[in-house]
C-alpha cells in the first residue's frame, strides 16, 4: 500500500511516499481502507519535530490524524462494526497514521460516518471536531446565552467550534482576517472581529468562555475581556495561570486523543444538518507536500483534505 512517511524531522521535503505492507490487525482492531485524510497543523508539527519532547512516537512513522474510510476487516473481539461499514475517526498519535491506503485502528477510535456527507467531508471532522467538542462542551460546559469568543473562527477547529456553540444557543463572537469575515458570519457568528483592523481586547467585555486556537500574546489579551468566573481553554499552548488568577478565571490546555463518543455526537448533528463540514482545498495524495505547506501557511479556511482514493 502507498503511505506518506517521515524518517527524519524537517521541512516538507522529508515527506516520502513509500510502499508498506498492509497492516495486520489485533483482535480489538479494524482494518480500514482509507478514502480521505485531512491535513491538521499537528501533522507538520510532528514532521518538524515540535512534539519530540512529548515522546509520543518514534520514527519512521506514517503521518495523518484523521480519516474516513470503509471497514475491510474486523478483529475477533470487536462488536458493533462489520465489513463494509463506512467509518471516520482520529487514530492514536502514537502509531502509524492515516496518510495511507490502509489503516489499522482500535475499534474504539472509530465511529460510523455520517450518512449525509461525502468521504472528503467526513475526513475533515474527527480531530478538529473532537477538539472543538472537548473544549466547549466537556471542559467549558457552554450554556445557552453565554458569550463565547472563538479565536481564529475561520480555522479547522474554529469553524466547527462556531457551529457547535451556536447549536447550544450561545452568543458567539469570532476573530478572523478581513478575507474571511463573510465566511465566519455565514458559519453563524453573531459578531465578527477583523483582527487586522480591530483589537478584540479593546472592544469586548463579559466573555464567559474563550476558545483559543492561537496562543501566545493573543491568548494573554483574551483574559482581559473575560467575566470573572469564566473559562479560557486553549488548543495551542498552556495558558498563563498567573494571568488567569489575576482576572479571576479558570484556564486549561487540552490535547485531544481519539474519542468515538464525541464522533457519535457529531454524526447526529451532521445528519440533522446542524453542523456542516467546511472544506477549503482538496489535494491529491501525490501533492502531500503542497497540502502540508498550505496548512503551515496558517491561511486555511476550514479544512484541507488529502484524497487517498480518487
Ligand atoms: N491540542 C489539541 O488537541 C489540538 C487539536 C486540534 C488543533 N490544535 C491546534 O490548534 C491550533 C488551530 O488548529 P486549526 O486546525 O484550527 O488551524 P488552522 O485551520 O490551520 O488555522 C488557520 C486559521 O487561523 C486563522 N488565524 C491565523 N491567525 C489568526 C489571528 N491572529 N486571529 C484570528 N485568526 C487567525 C486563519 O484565518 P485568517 O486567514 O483570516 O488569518 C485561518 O483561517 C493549531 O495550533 C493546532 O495544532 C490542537
Amino acid at each position: 500500500m502507498k503511505t506518506v512517511r517521515i524518517h527524519e524531522y524537517g521541512n516538507a521535503d522529508v515527506l516520502r511516499i513509500e510502499e508498506m505492507p498492509v497492516p495486520k490487525i489485533a483482535d480489538d482492531e479494524l482494518l480500514i481502507k482509507v478514502h480521505a485524510a485531512s491535513i491538521n497543523p499537528v501533522d507538520w508539527k510532528v514532521r518538524e519535530g515540535y512534539l519530540k519532547e512529548m515522546h509520543l512516537h518514534s520514527l519512521p512513522i506514517t503521518l495523518g490524524q484523521d480519516f474516513s474510510g470503509t471497514i475491510e476487516k474486523v478483529g475477533n473481539s470487536v462488536k458493533g462494526f462489520k465489513v463494509g461499514d463506512d467509518v471516520y475517526g482520529r487514530p492514536s498519535i502514537e502509531r502509524d497514521g492515516s496518510y495511507a491506503e490502509y489503516l489499522e485502528v482500535k475499534a474504539n477510535e472509530c465511529a460510523l460516518m455520517p450518512k449525509t456527507i461525502t468521504y472528503d467531508e467526513a475526513a475533515t471532522i474527527p480531530l478538529a471536531g473532537i477538539a472543538a467538542w472537548e473544549t466547549l462542551i466537556n471542559k467549558a460546559k457552554i450554556q445557552k446565552g453565554q458569550r463565547v469568543l472563538i479565536l481564529a473562527a475561520s480555522g479547522g477547529v474554529g469553524s466547527l467550534a462556531v457551529q457547535i456553540a451556536k447549536n447550544r444557543g450561545c452568543y458567539v463572537i469570532g476573530t478572523t482576517s478581513s478575507v474571511n469575515l463573510d465566511f465566519v458570519k455565514k458559519l453563524g457568528c453573531d459578531e465578527v472581529i477583523d483582527y487586522m483592523s480591530q483589537d478584540f481586547s479593546q472592544r469586548l467585555t463579559d466573555i464567559d468562555v474563550v476558545l483559543d486556537t492561537i496562543g501566545g500574546e493573543i491568548q494573554e489579551k483574551a483574559f482581559k475581556v473575560m467575566k470573572r468566573g469564566g473559562i479560557l481553554i486553549s488548543t495551542a499552548n498552556k495558558p498563563n495561570q498567573e494571568m488567569a488568577n489575576k482576572f479571576g478565571v479558570r484556564c486549561e490546555y487540552v490535547f485531544v486523543g481519539p474519542n468515538a463518543h464525541i464522533l457519535n455526537e457529531l454524526r447526529t448533528l451532521i445528519e440533522m444538518g446542524q453542523i456542516h463540514p467546511v472544506i477549503d482545498k482538496v489535494f491529491r495524495f501525490e501533492d502531500v507536500k503542497q497540502a502540508q505547506n498550505y496548512s503551515q501557511s496558517g491561511k486555511a479556511r476550514g479544512k484541507i483534505v488529502l484524497e487517498v482514493v480518487k
